[in-house]
């Protein structure tokens, strides 16, 4: 193996190994990734999808299309640019992406400052301060994934306040949904999956859209904050299929590491996209003009106060293999 090919080997490992800092839905990081020789294969871990939120794998791709976007994002500050092909694989449904090395490129402070943004980017579950957040770079970078923000007016909002207490209502009252929610959140997480009580806030924040229903108090202190000054955006596209979940994935990343750089605190809303009638209502919010994977709230977070710590990871070793040869 010439120097060349062990330093392009190297980079795709390290891209593998970055990615899991990605977010995903309920901290599952239902992704493996395989570095061959020349090329870094992403593959879906069903066993870690939420089976009775998730049945149709919808929030999986999503939160795969988000590590896929953080590897990317980790070559382009290794100096390379890299080639995507999605679902390359037509037998394979597993397989969610191949990422292949395009060539060498300068390495620019934007790509740089994009992956030290990789580090920093958390969900914030905080209210959010009176400082209001501009929708404007997390917008641009999804449309860069052919995806799209929908700003929601202020009875829009009311509408997504509604529609979110639905959804938990009918979430917690599932005993198949409770029972997964318990077994990915809370406690300490020593596994390294699912969100720690440290990221979870100690009393229900008194904003309009009420944040997803843990069933339990967190550790994470909250202030006085509100969300008025939040706002809240419907992230959606031009398809329904998993193609169009992993782009939307991507771009998610690319919004929300684009809001990290901004100081624009990120939360997301997947209650209110997990149920066909609750997706269904959403996309009438939108005229129907596409469908919506997610809700994002995007606001500023107080400054005085500290942020949650970082949710665990699982060891590279877990969801990174190096094919031999
Ligand atoms: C597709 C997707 C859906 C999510 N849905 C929610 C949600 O409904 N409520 C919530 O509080 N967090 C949600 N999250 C945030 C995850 O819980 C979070 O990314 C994960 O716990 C890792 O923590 P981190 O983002 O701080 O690194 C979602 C994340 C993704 C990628």
């Amino acid at each position: 193996m010439s120097t060349r090919e062990r330093t392009a080997r190297a980079a795709l490992a390290e891209a593998a190994v970055a990615a899991r800092h990605a977010p995903s839905v309920h901290n599952t990081q239902p992704w493996r990734w395989r570095v061959e020789p020349d090329a870094l294969d992403l593959f879906a871990v069903r066993d870690r999808q939420l089976l009775a939120g998730d049945p149709d794998g919808r929030l999986l791709t999503l939160s795969c299309g988000a590590a896929l976007h953080h590897a990317v994002v980790a070559l382009a500050a290794e100096g390379w640019t890299a080639a995507v092909s999605r679902l390359p694989d037509p037998a394979d449904a597993e397989h969610l992406a191949r990422v292949t090395l395009a060539g060498r490129t300068e390495v620019t402070g934007a790509a740089m400052r994009r992956f030290q943004a990789v580090r920093l980017r958390h969900t914030d579950r905080r209210p959010v301060s009176e400082v209001p957040a501009d929708p404007a770079p997390v917008a641009a970078a999804v449309a860069e994934y052919g995806i799209h923000l929908h700003v929601l007016t202020r009875d829009q909002v009311l509408d997504l306040a509604a529609a979110a207490s639905r959804a938990d209502r009918v979430e917690t009252g599932d005993d198949a949904q409770r029972a997964e929610l318990a077994s990915w959140t809370g406690g300490d997480r020593p596994g390294g999956t699912g969100v720690p009580d440290a990221a979870i806030p100690d009393r229900a924040p008194e904003t309009t859209v009420p944040g997803r229903d843990f069933a339990h108090a967190g550790t994470l202190a909250i202030g006085d904050g509100h969300d008025e000054a939040a706002v809240y955006a419907v992230l959606y596209g031009p398809g329904d299929e998993p193609a169009d979940w992993l782009r939307a994935g991507e771009a998610l990343s690319a919004g929300w590491l684009a809001a990290t750089e901004a100081g624009i605190a990120v939360l997301p809303y997947s209650s209110v996209v997990e149920l066909p009638a609750i997706r269904t209502a959403l996309r009438n919010v939108i005229s129907g003009v596409g469908y919506p994977y997610l809700v994002l709230r995007l606001g500023t977070a107080d400054p005085d106060a500290a942020g949650p710590p970082p949710t665990p990871r699982l060891p590279a070793s877990e969801t990174v293999e190096v094919a031999r040869g």
